[in-house]
């Protein structure tokens, strides 16, 4: 079942051009977004919608965290992302207005059904699931659910789920905004066909395989890594740090780079290698001090660049090269190598990295 894979993670991290193909199936050919995407009473469950809250666990939630930069920004709404745990115990004010979106790849995590049960409780009732298993306990719970389409996801670090999660994440901007009437015609045109080629645009990532497995031998010595991100890419920051942690035991954080000179920085030395999450976006000149302010201490730089972020390769400063800079659906590419670091760095390391030790693929019990 494996193919030429030798595990599953690589099977999945390699699954991802078509796993997210399946998901934007319904944009295919000239189809345009609708709500109906997210069920028959879409239209009716977003129709006055003042906000949004995610509610999600682990990767989900960090799938979360992006879709807040693209909601707020495109569809205009705010938008509160939280860890369903804390969620559930907290006591909030609810909103009836509010669109209550819980994400999760199993359907199953105990804390993220309860945060949906106590959200409803509260009385929020607008509430939708994007969810990767059709039968499963949360989308019962749902008014309205979005189905990702990315096939069983076996190893316990999730990496096609979360992809295909923020590809329903950026199907729901753009159906957000048209209903708010932000997304004029061209803007949609725009926007659905980045969606369509994403697909071949994360198979040019995956090719950089080779490149990524050298950097993996000199980081699975050692101790601890830095993950540094701006704007919809601290997320990515965060989620390449979990997957380093969770399959390679390596201890990782992940900052904003602007908290650097806050605490973080007092850990950097020769010993700590930082991993800086670097696409050409309007944030590329305060990340690029940022990465001064590393090299400075004598940090060794792991740079993600895309194609207009040129950052100079220098003594200490390792930049791997992205073939194209992908805009809004950025976050996306610049996950892959993150995931294939970790993956490779586990692989030197010699864990478990389809089970790693201590976790289940999915939480039901909290
Ligand atoms: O099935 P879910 O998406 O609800 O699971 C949430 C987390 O348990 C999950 O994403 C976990 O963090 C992964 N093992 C991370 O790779």
């Amino acid at each position: 079942e494996l193919g030429k894979f030798r595990h599953y993670m690589q099977k999945e991290i390699f699954e991802q051009p078509q796993a997210l193909a399946q998901t934007l199936e319904l944009i295919a050919g000239g189809a345009g977004i609708t709500p109906q995407h997210f069920g028959a009473r879409a239209g009716e469950v977003f129709d006055g919608v003042r906000r949004v809250l995610v509610l999600a666990c682990g990767t989900s939630y960090h799938a979360g965290l992006v879709a807040r930069y693209w909601i707020e920004s495109i569809a205009k709404l705010p938008v509160t992302v939280e860890i369903a745990s804390e969620y559930r115990y907290r006591e909030s004010v609810p909103d009836p207005d509010t669109l209550v979106v819980v994400i999760s790849q199993s359907g199953e995590t105990a804390d993220t059904l309860a945060a949906l049960k106590h959200a409803k409780a509260l009385g929020m009732q607008r509430t939708l699931a994007i969810c990767n298993v059709p039968e499963s306990a949360i989308v019962r719970e749902t008014a309205l659910r979005f189905i990702t389409r990315a096939g069983p996801e076996i190893g316990v670090a999730s990496t096609k789920a979360f992809t295909t999660q923020l590809a329903a994440f950026a199907l729901l901007t753009l159906a957000l905004a048209k209903i708010n009437g932000r997304l004029s015609a061209e803007d949609e045109e725009r926007r659905l066909a980045a969606l369509r080629h994403l697909p071949v645009a994360v198979q040019k990532v995956l090719e950089l395989e080779p490149e990524i497995e050298q950097w993996a031998q000199r980081f699975a010595g050692k101790e601890h890594a830095l993950f540094l991100g701006r704007g919809s890419h601290w997320p990515i920051a965060m989620e390449g740090a979990l997957k380093l942690k969770e399959i390679s035991y390596i201890h990782a954080e992940a900052y904003a780079a602007g908290e650097l000179k806050h605490g973080p920085l007092a850990l950097v030395d020769k010993d700590m290698p930082v991993i800086a999450v670097s696409p050409a976006d309007e944030l590329l000149e305060k990340l690029k001090s940022n990465l001064q302010e590393v090299r400075a201490r004598g940090g060794e730089l792991y740079v993600f660049a895309d194609a207009g972020s040129e950052i100079p390769e220098s003594e200490g400063v390792h930049i791997l090269h992205m073939p194209e800079h992908y805009g809004m659906l950025s976050p996306v590419l610049h996950v892959i190598p993150l995931q294939l670091l970790s993956y490779h760095a586990a692989l030197v390391k010699g864990t478990d990295v389809d089970k790693p030790r201590n976790l289940a693929k999915s939480v039901t019990v909290e």
